[in-house]
């Protein structure tokens, strides 16, 4: 071969050992001597690797990892969390069909649900998320969707997820975004969900360094049909922020623990404030979710919101601070506050953002892995201000 053509076609080796960490598949496509198992590669999800956009290596273990962690069969991942949840409602819902949905719900889901309605005629009816009784009585024959959040943003609501998914029944997909919790406080698959999504971008990922997301499936047959939607939609994810994503996880477990006692020393001293009117972290026994949380997770959660006085007061608070960041997104290892009225959940009216729990003083805090007294101090600080 000529200098110009040995240039294009580096071969790229096939080790014969294991390598110890994820290897990046930085590649968009997959050359084949064989033609039937590459067009065999394009009509399933584990036939061939073929194009990047249905199926990739290194976008395959962040899938069988996260599957794995949350006990289902099989995982699609995606290039954002909203990614995620549009695949599964757009795979699962079509005209005129009939969503349930928890009132108080990440600002994102929120306004799709209400997109969906205004241009599909999908009709939404949202319920508090703990009573089965509530569920039941909004079933209709139509109702697809049950679409709830284990822990809700921002206000710590958390369902009651066996009781309400019973009362769904068979034929309605159970739907819970799990990003709050993550895999290691709560496994909604094992309380009756159908489908669990995350946006990795969060405690997944870990390190506010990659957007992404991840729908896990207890059901084969929902899987394939949502990877057919999903390869439509181009929501799959680049490698490199699968690999990113990959290498997030191997720390999950020690982040959310140090998350969670950040969050616990915080959330009381807050509580303790006079600046503070309420603290809604389900870990204090004063959450209307508390005895709900203790029962179904295993930890409380480090994301969490209070309310001040009013927003005037919210904005002073905010832009006190100093070592805490005003910033969009949580699960960082870094800690974040932000203003969900005028920022997560912009999008939902006053009557909307009431129902959701929240109010113009309402703060969000992402809480990191610091050192508690450095984060109470800026804390302390600002609310004095
Ligand atoms: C609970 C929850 N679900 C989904 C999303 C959307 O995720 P992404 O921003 O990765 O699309 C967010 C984003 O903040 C979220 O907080």
């Amino acid at each position: 071969m000529k200098p110009d053509t040995r240039v294009v076609h580096t071969p790229a080796p096939v080790p014969t050992s294991t390598p110890l960490s994820v290897p990046l598949y930085q590649t968009s496509g997959f050359a084949f001597d064989d033609p039937d198992a590459f067009a065999d590669g394009m009509t399933r999800p584990d036939g061939a690797f073929v194009y990047t956009r249905f199926g990739n290596p290194t976008v395959r273990a962040l899938e069988d990892a996260v599957a794995a962690l949350e006990g289902g069969t099989a995982a699609l991942a995606t290039s954002s969390g909203m990614g995620a949840i549009n695949a599964v409602l757009l795979a699962a819902l079509g005209a005129g069909d009939h969503v349930i949905a928890q009132r108080a719900l990440y600002g994102g889901t929120l306004a799709l649900l209400r997109d969906l309605a205004q241009r599909w005629g999908v009709e939404v009816t949202y319920v508090g998320g703990h009573d089965p009784e509530e569920v039941r009585a909004a079933l209709r024959p139509r109702t697809r969707v049950l679409y709830l959040e284990t822990i809700a943003n921002p206000t710590g609501h958390v369902s009651d997820l066996p009781a309400v998914s019973a009362a769904a029944g068979d034929d309605v997909l159970v739907v819970v975004d799990n990003t709050f919790a993550s895999p290691l406080l709560c496994r909604p698959v094992e309380h009756g969900a159908d489908v669990v999504v995350h946006s990795t971008t969060k405690y997944l990922g870990g390190h506010s360094d990659v957007t992404g997301g991840v729908a896990v499936f207890a059901d084969d047959a929902r899987y394939r049909e949502t990877w057919r939607h999903s390869v439509e939609l181009g929501v799959t994810p680049d490698p490199f922020a699968a690999w990113l994503t990959v290498r997030g996880l191997r720390t999950l477990a020690l982040r959310v623990r140090r998350h969670e006692e950040n969050a616990a020393v915080l959330a009381r001293r807050l509580a303790d404030h006079p600046a503070v009117r309420v603290v809604h972290w389900p870990g204090l026994d004063t959450h209307p979710s508390h005895a709900v949380a203790a029962r179904l997770l295993g930890g409380f959660g480090s994301t969490f919101s209070f309310d001040l006085a009013d927003a005037e007061a919210g904005r002073a608070f905010v832009t006190g601070l100093d070592l805490v960041r005003l910033a969009p997104s949580l699960g960082g290892t870094e800690t974040l506050v932000l203003h969900p009225a005028a920022t997560s959940h912009r999008q939902l009216d006053d009557a909307q953002l009431a129902a959701a729990g929240i109010t113009g003083g309402t703060i969000r805090l992402s809480v990191g892995i610091e050192d508690a007294d450095d984060l109470w101090e800026d804390i302390a600080g600002a609310l004095a201000r």
